[in-house]
């Protein structure tokens, strides 16, 4: 597609949304009846209704036109055939390729990758089986009842995320604990209720070289030979998930009790390698199975579904819609069940680390607002805290509310709940309350027109604030592995509409230079050279804490 023809589909949306800025979504309810069922698409156990948006027919058309003038299909069949589009570091991103079936073929270099992930997930879930049948034992002979996973990141806000979800599943012997912060009241808090006969510990870092991760292990390693353990113990009870052998091994791991993946995963995409352990210690193999096959099927629906059907696309043209066309900032995710409360910190790096880019993938500056920020909580919680903004701010906030039509974990009288206020917020946040309406229904309690008066603008809802509703049948590991692997790729579409590389993270990478820097001067004196008044202020204020201590 030329530029011209791109700018033109770009135009065209731009159009579209600012001749719809005014249009009140319940207005197209009242005038299509069959708004509601035409504006639902389901792919396996996930269902998207997207009916409560401030869309009609013409503008999703003209997002359709600009996903084929943007090239989406050739940048989806590009990252499935392991092309190299993560352009920066010269590699492919493959994560579908760690839920492909056994049987499944994808070469990258001559080299079928789906072979290399089915020996190391064999190599997993041996290890896994070994522990949970309590085979896999301690340096005193007991077996294994506490497992913390070390790392940060895409190292652990996935796993974390999936246990939490999936805690329904847990071994009844094993304890999951995730320690990411490198504030040491967390590992030292949580050292002090362990037993370091029946601890593993699982060192997860792609590259083995984040120093967060590193620092927590070596607290961990000197707490557990500080117990009386011997350095041959180490083997028993530490197990490293990494790309980097070489450093596993410099750390004191041996390579064997290493579980390797590969550098097209990237970290925020790993959850489904080997970075899955823990999950795998904790809800086992076969739930494990469950996860990749429901992310598979989400793979497939992606690859293959017309925009019109696509999940992830139509998510990710309304958010280009409302980002680029309607000036939204933000994106709201308010999943209403407490398995999900993680998910808006998973997504918030998957998100804010894939598209949160300035420049595109040829090095020029990007010519509309790309990523937003994510932000959220579990629903329910965030309806007593921060809905009043939702409701009458003054921003517009797009949300996606993610519920399951059946919780078997939560009893009726409280899964009840859940439902009617999830639906509730959606509707309240579309339909609003009209001066009129609020008047009347004072006016029926009897409230004085006095008070009337002085209250009818604050009980008034604007309204006309769309809502996603993205509904799973139940959360079950199949729907949990849908879900994710649908907001991997609603995100890959936005960065190819925005011409960014959604595979790479350079930014991440002047802060901790310049923290490496400034913890040198705090050893040795003085202020790194590059240090401004502020942060020389700053380092002399706080070197105090550190003598302190
Ligand atoms: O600093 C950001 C980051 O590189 C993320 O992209 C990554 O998920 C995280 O750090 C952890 O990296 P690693 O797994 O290499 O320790």
């Amino acid at each position: 597609m030329t530029q011209t023809t791109r700018h033109g589909a770009w135009h065209r949306v731009q159009a579209h949304a600012d001749a719809f800025k005014s249009h009140r979504i319940r207005d197209l309810f009242a005038a299509d009846e069959r708004r509601a069922e035409r504006m639902q698409v389901r792919s396996g156990p996930v269902l998207l209704d997207y009916s409560k948006n401030r869309i009609d027919h013409d503008g999703l058309e003209a997002l359709f036109s600009l996903a084929d003038a943007m090239g989406l299909r050739t940048a989806i069949d590009a990252m499935f055939a392991g092309e190299s589009i993560n352009s920066t570091e010269q590699r492919p991103a493959l994560h579908a390729a760690l839920r492909m079936p056994r049987d499944a073929v994808l070469e990258v270099g001559g080299r079928n990758v789906v072979d290399d992930v089915h020996a190391v997930l064999s190599r997993v879930r041996r290890f896994a089986d070994q522990v949970r049948d309590g085979q896999w034992l301690g340096r005193t002979g007991e077996a294994i009842t506490d497992v913390v996973n070390i790392g940060i990141g895409g190292s652990d806000l996935g796993p974390r995320m999936v246990c939490d979800a999936l805690s329904a599943h847990a071994h009844p012997r094993l304890r999951t604990h995730f320690v990411a912060n490198v504030d040491g009241t967390l590992i030292t808090g949580l050292l002090r209720h362990l037993d370091p006969n029946t601890t593993l510990f699982v060192i997860a870092s792609k590259s083995f070289g984040t120093q967060e991760t590193l620092v927590n292990a070596n607290t961990a390693r000197q707490w557990f030979l500080d117990q009386g353990a011997s350095e041959a113990d180490i083997a028993k009870h530490f197990v490293a998930v990494s790309t980097n052998a070489e450093k596993v091994a410099a750390f004191g791991i041996d390579t064997d009790n290493m579980f390797g993946f590969w550098d097209w995963v990237g970290g925020r995409y790993s959850l489904w390698s080997a970075i899955g352990l823990p999950v795998m210690l904790s809800v086992g193999p076969d739930v494990f199975d469950e996860l990749l096959a429901g992310a598979h099927q989400m793979d497939h629906h992606f690859r293959t579904a017309p925009w019109q059907e696509n999940l992830p696309v139509l998510l990710a043209l309304i958010g280009v819609w409302y980002i680029n066309g309607m000036g939204a900032n933000t994106q709201l995710v308010s999943p209403y069940d407490h398995g999900l409360r993680q998910l808006p910190a998973f997504l918030q790096q998957l998100d804010m680390e894939s598209n949160g880019k300035s420049v595109t993938r040829d090095g020029k500056p990007v010519e509309r607002h790309t990523g937003p920020v994510v932000w959220g909580y579990s629903g329910i919680n965030g309806q007593h805290a921060f809905y009043q903004l939702l409701h009458q701010g003054t921003e517009l906030i797009p949300a996606d509310f993610i519920v399951s039509v059946r919780n078997r974990l939560s009893p009726d009288a409280h899964h009840k709940v859940i439902l009617s206020n999830c639906i509730a917020q959606a509707q309240a946040l579309m339909q609003g309350r009209s001066t009129e309406q609020a008047v009347a229904e004072m006016r029926e309690a009897g409230v004085s027109e006095a008070r009337i008066r002085e209250l009818a603008p604050h009980r008034t809802f604007a309204g006309n604030r769309p809502t996603n509703m993205v509904l799973l049948d139940e959360l079950t590991p199949r729907s949990l592995g849908a879900l994710i692997a649908m907001y991997e790729h609603k995100v890959f579409t936005q960065g190819v509409l925005w011409q960014v590389n959604s595979f790479d993270q350079w930014g991440v990478e002047l802060g901790k230079q310049l923290a490496k820097r400034i913890e040198a001067a705090y050893d040795e004196g003085g202020y790194p050279d590059d240090a401004d008044a502020s942060t020389r202020a700053l380092i002399d204020l706080t070197r105090e804490g550190l003598r302190a201590s």
